[in-house]
């Protein structure tokens, strides 16, 4: 079982969520915003850093079937264990500006919003071309978006992100 799954039946998939988390990223960036309006080619370099910033997913679980040693540490066989998505993807040994929304600074990292290895997410290319086509067609049409009070997020566990999102915008003229 993956995230995904649990996350959909109680209708809280991560794509939608991640929609309205660019949304929170972003709406600090209007700068961002408008040059993607201008350029659309830009909007892949930042999905991909809101992607990293925002993972939707926070963590993954693993059950170790052997003692292993990993990164000098001993886990004996049987223990569970919690690697964090959002602490690997804000690693200054990996990102140049780890805390921030640093589209040409932290291109080239490598960042791990749909997990690595053997159980590298299979929706991974999907999900970044509805969120690139999605970003786009917004930026041509709204202002950057302005929050209101009322948001609610998930808790920092599992998946995470906006379940409500009240935001204001103007129409391109
Ligand atoms: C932006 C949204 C998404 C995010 C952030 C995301 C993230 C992830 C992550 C981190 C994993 C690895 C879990 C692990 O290592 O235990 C994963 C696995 C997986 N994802 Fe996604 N995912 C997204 C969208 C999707 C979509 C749209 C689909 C299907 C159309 C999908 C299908 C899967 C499947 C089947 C796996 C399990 C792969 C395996 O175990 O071999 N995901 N995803």
């Amino acid at each position: 079982m993956n995230h995904c799954e649990p996350a959909a039946k109680r209708g809280r998939c991560c794509r939608p969520i991640l929609d309205l988390s660019f949304c929170v990223v972003l709406s600090e960036a209007q700068d961002e915003w408008d040059r993607i309006a201008r350029e659309p080619e830009r909007a892949r370099d930042v999905i991909e850093e809101v992607l990293r910033l925002r993972s939707a997913a926070t963590s993954f679980g693993r059950l170790a079937l052997q003692d292993v040693e990993l990164g000098g540490e001993r886990f004996a066989a049987g223990s569970t264990v919690l690697g964090s998505i959002w602490s690997a993807n804000r690693d200054p040994k990996e990102f140049p500006r780890p805390e921030e929304l640093a589209v040409d600074e932290n291109r080239g990292s490598v960042q791990i919003a749909f997990g690595q290895g053997a159980h590298h997410c299979l929706g991974a290319a999907l999900a970044r071309a509805e969120l690139q086509e999605s970003l786009i067609a917004l930026a041509a049409r709204m202002r950057c978006p302005k929050l209101e009070p009322g948001a609610q997020f998930l808790p920092p566990i599992g998946i995470n992100g906006p379940t409500m999102l009240p935001i204001s915008f103007e129409v391109r003229a």
